[in-house]
C-alpha cells in the first residue's frame, strides 16, 4: 500500500488519461545542438522520467530572437520538428504523455545570444540584480526595447508557429509559459509593463497579451490539449509587483473561458519568494479557477498527497527531484529514499550526460 494513493491514482486531462498525478516541471538543461535542435540526449532523458503521469519539456525558444541559453532547444524551424520527434517517440513508447513548454523570454535574453538583435519586452525597463550566460562569459543585462504595438502580433505569430511545430512533432500538447519573468509575465506584471497602450495600464490591458497567445495557440490544439503556467508569487528574473493579487487572480479568472487542459501555478515559494504580500495560495486559486491545477515549487511526496487530498490541487509538478531521480515515481510507490539533490553547478553543462542521464535508478543506487 502507497503512501501516496491520490497523488499516484490515475486522472483524466482532457481527453487524455494519465497514469498518475506527478507532473515533471519544465526544467531547461541546455542539452540541444548549437542550433537549438533537440537531441538523442534529451530523449533519453525523458524516457527515463517517464513514471511521470505527465512531462513537460523544458521552454522551447520560439523564434531566432528568443534565446537566452545556448544550447536550449527551439521549435522555430523544421530541422527542430526532428528532434522532437525522437523526444516525443521515446516518452510514448513508456506509456506517458508529454507537453511541449513554448516561451519568449522577452528582456531576459542578450545580444551576444541573438546575433546583435537587441532583446524586445513590453517596456525598456532592464532586469536588475542578476546576470545571463553568454558565449563571451557572464554579462548583465541589456536594456532592452519596449515593443512597437504593431510588432504584437507578430509576436504572438511566433507562439503560433511553434504550437504547429509542437503539434508535428506529436506532442500531446502545449504549455504557455506565462511565468519566471519571461515575455507573457513581463507583460502581466505592473512593474515590467509601463505602456500606454491597450496592451498596458490596466490589469485588463496586461492580460491581453496573454490572451491573444492563448487564442492564437487554440487555432493550433484543442483546449483540452493547452496549459499556462504562471509564477504570481515569483522573485525569479526581478520580479514581484505590488498589485500581484488583484493581477493573477484576474487572470485565473479569465482563463475560465477557455476549458484548457489546465493552470499551472508555482504557488509554492522553493524557487524564490518577491514578498510583497502574503503569497497567494493554491486554495485562493481553486475559488476563482474552475479547471485542472498544477501545483509546483518545494513539494515533497507528502505535501503534494496532502494537496490533493483537500482538494486544493489535482496534479503537482516536482522539478529538481526530478533532475537527481529518474525514477522518482517508483520511488513513491515503494517509499523509498530519493537521491541526493544535484549540485547546481551540473544543471545547466552543455551536452552531456553528466548529471543528466547517469542519475541512478533504486535498483541501480542498491535501494530497491
Ligand atoms: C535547472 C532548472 C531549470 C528550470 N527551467 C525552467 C523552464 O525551462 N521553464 C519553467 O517554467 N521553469 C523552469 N524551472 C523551474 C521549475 O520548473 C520548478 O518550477 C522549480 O524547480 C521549482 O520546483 P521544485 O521545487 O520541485 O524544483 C527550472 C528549474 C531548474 C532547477
Amino acid at each position: 500500500m502507497t503512501a501516496s494513493p491520490k497523488l499516484l491514482e490515475p486522472i483524466k486531462l482532457g481527453d487524455l488519461q494519465l497514469n498518475n498525478r506527478v507532473v515533471h516541471a519544465p526544467m531547461t538543461r541546455t542539452k540541444a545542438e548549437a542550433d537549438f535542435t533537440p537531441t538523442d540526449l534529451m530523449g533519453e532523458y525523458y524516457a527515463q522520467r517517464s513514471g511521470a503521469g505527465l512531462l513537460i519539456a523544458e521552454a522551447t525558444a520560439v523564434s531566432p530572437d528568443a534565446i537566452a541559453w545556448m544550447h536550449q532547444p527551439g521549435a522555430f524551424k523544421p530541422k527542430h520538428v526532428e528532434g522532437w520527434k525522437k523526444v516525443t517517440d521515446a516518452v510514448h513508447a513508456k506509456g506517458s504523455k508529454i507537453f511541449l513548454q513554448i516561451w519568449h523570454p522577452g528582456r531576459a535574453t542578450h545580444t551576444a545570444l541573438n546575433n546583435g538583435t537587441l532583446a524586445v519586452a513590453p517596456s525598456a525597463i532592464r532586469l536588475e540584480n542578476d546576470q545571463i550566460h553568454t558565449p563571451e562569459g557572464k554579462k548583465d543585462y541589456e536594456t532592452p526595447r519596449a515593443l512597437e504595438t504593431e510588432e504584437i502580433p507578430g509576436i504572438v505569430a511566433q507562439f503560433k508557429q511553434a504550437a504547429i511545430y509542437a503539434q508535428e512533432a506529436n506532442f500531446d500538447g502545449v504549455e504557455i509559459h506565462g511565468a519566471n519573468g519571461y515575455l507573457i509575465d513581463q507583460f502581466l506584471q505592473s512593474k515590467t509593463n509601463h505602456r500606454a497602450d491597450g496592451y498596458g495600464g490596466s490589469i485588463e490591458n496586461r492580460y491581453r497579451f496573454l490572451d491573444e497567445v492563448v487564442q492564437a495557440v487554440l487555432d493550433v490544439f484543442p483546449a483540452n490539449r493547452v496549459g499556462v503556467r504562471l509564477a504570481p508569487n515569483g522573485v525569479f528574473n526581478d520580479m514581484g509587483s505590488n498589485d500581484y493579487q488583484e493581477q493573477f487572480l484576474y487572470v485565473a479568472s479569465r482563463l475560465n473561458e477557455y476549458s484548457l487542459a489546465y493552470l499551472h501555478m508555482m504557488d509554492g515559494l522553493a524557487f524564490g519568494f518577491h514578498e510583497r504580500g502574503e503569497p497567494l495560495t493554491l486554495a485562493q486559486f481553486r475559488e476563482v479557477y474552475h479547471g485542472t491545477l498544477i501545483g509546483n515549487c518545494g513539494y515533497t511526496q507528502e505535501t503534494a498527497e496532502q494537496r490533493i487530498s483537500s482538494g486544493e490541487a489535482d496534479m503537482i509538478a516536482f522539478g529538481r527531484p526530478f533532475i537527481s531521480t529518474p525514477d522518482l515515481v517508483e520511488r513513491f510507490q515503494h517509499g523509498w529514499a530519493l537521491n541526493e539533490e544535484l549540485d547546481p553547478a551540473k544543471w545547466y553543462l552543455p551536452v552531456t550526460s553528466e548529471g543528466y542521464t547517469d542519475l541512478p535508478t533504486a535498483q541501480e543506487a542498491e535501494l530497491a
